[in-house]
């Protein structure tokens, strides 16, 4: 099957996969599928996440929950510019990359979800994106679950396993935080947020940088929260599970 068909509207392009929506499909159909607003007057909104924006679960047309994303800017760019990308930068494509570094990392049996569609439109300077996929079911990400409980030393090895072979793919996640890495029911880890991430060679330097952040993350959530089961120690397990993870050969 392809991996992907482009469909066209008045200054929007939207990248489909035909996994989940048949090529057949009507261009307005497909541009409301991003319509936010629609699924809040038919009452399909199950969850909405907070972070830089909002993150909407609902339930599509075809009765799957999916996660709809907007692409905010952040920082003082941010403040200026909210959603909108300067037209002649690639970078702002933001959504047409997340999608393709989605299929890639699918491809290559990562725990990421599965893109189904990406949206992009344009005014004569900017470009506003947006991205659908599939919901992981059952999942809570390490924010939620640490707030409430530690985390077992099988668990803490699995985070380590899952982050050290997105690394060895050459991955890098430039937001790698503990609200990005999600358990579902069966205490599988998953990996979410790619935006801005690329495929490139993961040196020591990259490596570093996104082991540290992860520590900040940790560490930002156990001074703003009263109770917040991680500590250090559980940080020295995590590194070298990681390590491992990263020079294994599989
Ligand atoms: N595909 C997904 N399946 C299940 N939950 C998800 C999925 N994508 C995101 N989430 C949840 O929504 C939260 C916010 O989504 P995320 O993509 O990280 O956006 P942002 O950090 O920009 O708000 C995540 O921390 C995670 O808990
Ligand atoms: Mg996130």
């Amino acid at each position: 099957m392809k991996e992907k068909f482009i469909v066209k509207k008045k200054g929007i392009s939207i990248v489909v996969n035909p996994e989940f929506i048949p090529e057949t499909t009507e261009v307005e159909k497909i541009i409301e599928y991003f319509d936010v607003n629609e699924y809040k007057v038919n009452a399909k909104v199950l969850d909405v996440h907070y972070g830089r924006g909002k993150t909407y679960l609902v339930q599509d047309p075809y009765n799957r929950r999916v996660i709809i994303r907007h692409y905010w800017r952040g920082g003082l760019i941010g403040k200026v510019l909210g959603d909108k990308f300067l037209s002649f930068f690639g970078s702002s494509h933001r959504a047409f990359r997340e999608y393709d570094l989605l299929q890639t990392m699918k491809k290559m049996g990562l725990p990421v979800p599965k893109p189904i569609a990406a949206k992009e439109e344009r005014s004569l300077f900017f470009i506003r994106n947006d991205i659908v996929m599939m919901e992981i079911p059952g999942t809570k990400n390490l924010g939620e679950i640490l707030s409430a409980r530690r985390l077992t030393d099988e668990e803490i090895a699995k985070i380590g396993d899952a982050v050290g072979k997105l690394f060895k793919a050459g991955i890098y996640h430039s937001d790698l935080n503990i609200n990005n890495i999600l358990f579902d029911g069966a205490d599988n880890v998953w990996i979410v947020d790619f935006d801005k991430c690329v495929q490139r060679t993961i040196g020591k330097k990259q490596y570093h940088e996104m082991v540290n952040r992860l520590k900040r993350s940790f560490d930002k959530f156990k001074e703003e929260r009263n109770n917040f089961y991680w500590s250090e120690y559980d940080f020295s397990k995590l590194l070298p599970a990681i390590k491992s993870s990263y020079e294994k050969n599989y």
